[in-house]
């Protein structure tokens, strides 16, 4: 049975959804709004919410303390992490993953088939998407499947990702070019890969930048 209204995933044998008030998140449960659907097989975790019109598919990950926003499509088979902003109007489909911390804008694309035809089926060619720890995706953007965006990297708003980004990268436009660097803040760096709001340091590396210290 596919679970609806606001039932709790721990408790779930000794409460009655009708008359019990929702589930608390802070007390180690979910909250899932009464239009939104959790089906059988899919793992939401605690703390995490779930708002109106959206769908979590069976055999879906969704890590603990996450925010799925208004009609949201989550699967079959994908996995994200914990304290991930899914806003509206987003399908996460097969062979999307989201690391932990990842932000996604409102009505961002993912894809999962890079030529599909309506009368070739090509589940089985599916490309995967890894979006790493901390990234954020802008509102609107179009990620082109079978890439990684780094992370912390930032995708500006529009942008059409055909290409991996690196780690701290910032792209926008299309097809998306990287234009700079941005600090695990959200600002962009300035000369020295410093932070001009936090001071963080970063150093290039293969995949990108690291960081040097620890300011955030
Ligand atoms: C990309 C972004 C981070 C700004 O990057 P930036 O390098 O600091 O950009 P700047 O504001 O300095 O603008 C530099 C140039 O890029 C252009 N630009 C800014 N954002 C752009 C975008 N998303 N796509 C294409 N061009 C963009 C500007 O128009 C400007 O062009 P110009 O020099 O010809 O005038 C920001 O515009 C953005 O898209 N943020 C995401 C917002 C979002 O989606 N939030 C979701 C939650 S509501
Ligand atoms: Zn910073």
């Amino acid at each position: 049975m596919n679970r609806q209204s606001g039932q709790y995933d721990n408790d779930d044998k000794n409460r009655n959804s009708h008359l019990d008030p929702p589930p608390d998140p802070a007390l180690g449960g979910y909250f899932l709004h009464p239009t939104a659907i959790l089906e059988e097989g899919a793992c939401l975790g605690a703390g995490s919410k779930v708002w109106h019109y959206s769908h979590i598919m069976s055999g879906s990950r969704v890590g603990d303390n996450c925010n799925i926003g208004r009609n949201v499509l989550i699967g079959p088979d994908a996995n994200i992490g914990h304290g991930c902003r899914i806003q509206n109007n987003i399908s996460i489909f097969k062979g999307v993953s989201l690391e932990d911390e990842v932000f996604c804008g409102p009505s961002v694309v993912f894809t999962n088939v890079f030529n599909p035809r309506a009368f070739i089926p090509r589940m089985h060619e599916l490309r995967p998407t890894l979006v790493r720890r901390g990234a954020t995706l802008g509102a609107g953007c179009v990620i082109v499947c079978g890439v990684s965006i780094g992370r912390y990297a930032l995708v500006g708003a529009g942008a059409v990702v055909t290409r991996p980004v690196l780690d701290y990268a910032l792209v926008r436009g299309n097809p998306a070019r990287q234009k700079g660097w941005v600090c695990r803040c959200g600002v962009k760096l300035g000369a020295g890969l410093i932070c001009p709001a936090c001071g963080l340091g970063y150093e290039k590396t293969g995949d990108g930048l690291t960081e040097l210290t620890s300011a955030v």
